[in-house]
């Protein structure tokens, strides 16, 4: 690769256009994805402590909140139940009356363009926290039955389509999720709907406080026996190749900054779109050193997002899309 060019380049004046016409990624609106916590319950629209600027909205308020998000340019949300009751297996996720079909009716009805992602896993249905049906044994290991929980995803996939969702995001890590779910689908008329596999997800120190706002943190044991070990990026990509095999449309890395070079491998190995979702834990630092004046929030927050779009992410699930979109305004 010859270097010279680059070096005459240094010469040249550069204006914000030309910065603009040389910029190798860009980002839009059409990049962010909003998540949203959806509780029972009226009335609510609750600010989560462990996350600023989210809210437990109720399923009578969801509506509102997704048509504000519409407004901003945001094309997508991802859905999350925060439901009253849970149990030992996590039955209120495959209630056709449960929290989230509602919410996904509430939004259809409101906002009809936007695009409704559902996460689909057990954790914020289950007393136990954890993301599957487990064989509650003595010594407290919580070990998850893989074959009873890719029952209840998969039943859990086609009442969220039945409900109006667009695409369904199965985060659990079972072993064969993403067949079981395409399968179900198909099985019950909805082979529209997409499926956006969590494919890498790791055993990761930044969700805590998504565990605090929906209430998922594991009552025992740990998720190290199904997420993944932050210490390996090929085992990535061989998630990726099965859960593709399974018949994933898209495949998602999880956190995000820290896994920069997992988006970029997956964006350089398959044809596929990747996307990042920049999770809890790293919204929860920008405002934590943004509130002790160390860094300046949107500016911290944009080279941020830049940096997922530079890496290969068609699309970024972040707390801040609503935010972001309201700044990036007409320029995208
Ligand atoms: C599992 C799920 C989690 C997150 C998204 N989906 C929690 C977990 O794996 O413990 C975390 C997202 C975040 O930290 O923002 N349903």
């Amino acid at each position: 690769m010859a270097i010279f060019p680059v070096r005459r380049m240094r010469r040249r004046r550069r204006n914000s256009a030309t910065r603009e016409i040389l910029a190798e990624s860009h980002l839009t609106r059409h990049n962010l994805v909003q998540p949203l916590f959806v509780c029972d319950g009226e009335g609510i629209d609750r600010p989560i402590d462990s996350l600023a600027g989210q809210f437990h909205h109720s399923t009578d308020r969801i509506g509102e909140r997704a048509l504000k998000v519409e407004e901003a340019g945001v094309p997508a949300v991802l859905l999350f139940g925060v439901p009253d009751q849970k149990d030992a297996r996590g039955s209120g996720s495959i209630d056709p009356m449960g929290v989230i079909p509602r919410a996904i009716r509430e939004i259809k009805q409101r906002a009809p363009d936007l695009l409704i992602i559902a996460d689909v896993c057990l954790c914020e249905f289950t007393d136990h926290g954890h993301c599957g049906i487990v064989i509650d044994s003595e010594d407290g290991s919580y070990q998850v039955d893989n074959d009873a929980t890719l029952e209840v995803l998969a039943k859990q996939s086609t009442v969220f389509a039945q409900a109006g969702c667009d695409i369904v995001a199965p985060s659990a890590m079972a072993d064969g999720q993403v067949q079981a779910i395409r399968t179900a689908l198909d099985g019950a008329g909805h082979d529209e709907v997409m499926i956006l596999s969590y494919a890498a997800k790791y055993a990761s120190a930044f969700y805590g406080p998504f565990r605090e706002a929906a209430g998922s943190t594991p009552a025992g044991g740990d998720r190290l026996g199904y997420q993944m070990d932050p210490r390996n990026s090929r085992e990535a990509l061989q998630e990726v190749a099965l859960d593709l095999e399974e018949g994933a449309d898209m495949v998602m890395v999880k956190p995000g900054l820290p896994y920069l070079d997992i988006v970029s491998k997956i964006h350089d190995s398959f044809d596929v779109p990747v996307a990042t979702y920049h999770v809890s834990g790293e919204w929860a630092q920008l405002h934590a050193a943004a509130d002790r004046g160390w860094i300046d929030l949107d500016q911290a927050y944009m080279e941020s997002l830049h940096s997922f779009r530079r890496a290969g992410a068609s699309f970024i699930i972040t707390y801040g899309a609503e935010r972001a979109a309201r700044q990036l305004g007409a320029r995208g």
